[in-house]
């Protein structure tokens, strides 16, 4: 695991890219700059994606983005709402859920993922996990509530029967506490 590259996002993108199957279905539970999205629909040529974001301004983005990279016929959904509704949208098991928590950069960043959402979000998903699914959650600690987010993420997690799920919680210990934490959840059974 984790040959190629070592930031956050680089090593979600290598973890929830093995074994993906073409056909898969995969939710970008924060769409952003798009650059989660336009991943996973290069790796989805038959599959489906659905991208949530609260903020117009971050589907704009995505959007543009899948149409620069030549992706944007691929079978993806904008949503405009919030990650913690994604069973109004949703009703098919999912292969891969990624989060990549905190503000949109370069934007307004009082407009920034919140704990209860987040949980409610994370059950949700991990509902929606195929077995075999995975999901990846980057979560940064460095702003306001970012640690708050940090301890919702880990109650969720925490009571999961490890007969059922794999779940690692990938921290560096020799950078700053604010330095981004990751989640690695596979379903087994
Ligand atoms: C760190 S950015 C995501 C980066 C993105 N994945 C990319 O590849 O560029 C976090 C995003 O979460 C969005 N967000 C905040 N609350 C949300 C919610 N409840 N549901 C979905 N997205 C949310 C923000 O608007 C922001 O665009």
């Amino acid at each position: 695991m984790f040959k190629q590259q070592r930031s956050a996002v680089a090593m979600a993108h290598e973890f929830v890219s093995v074994n993906l199957p073409e056909d898969g279905t995969a939710v970008d539970a924060t769409a952003g700059n798009g650059n989660d999205t336009v991943f996973l629909s290069r790796h989805l040529p038959k599959g489906k994606v659905f991208s949530f974001d609260v903020q117009e301004q971050a589907l704009n983005n995505t959007a543009k983005l899948l149409e620069q990279q030549g992706q944007s016929s691929n079978g993806i959904e904008l949503i405009h709402d919030g990650h913690q509704n994604m069973d109004r949208y949703i009703s098919d098991p999912v292969d891969v859920v990624m989060f990549n928590l905190g503000y949109l950069p370069g934007s307004d960043h009082s407009i920034i993922t919140k704990p209860d959402n987040t949980k409610t979000a994370l059950q949700k998903a991990i509902q929606f996990l195929n077995i075999g699914g995975k999901i990846s959650i980057v979560v940064y600690t460095g702003h306001q509530g970012g640690m708050e987010e940090l301890f919702a993420v880990e109650e969720v997690l925490k009571v999961l029967d490890s007969r059922r799920y794999w779940i690692v919680e990938l921290r560096h210990v020799n950078r700053p506490t604010t330095a981004p934490v990751s989640f690695y959840i596979e379903r087994n059974g």
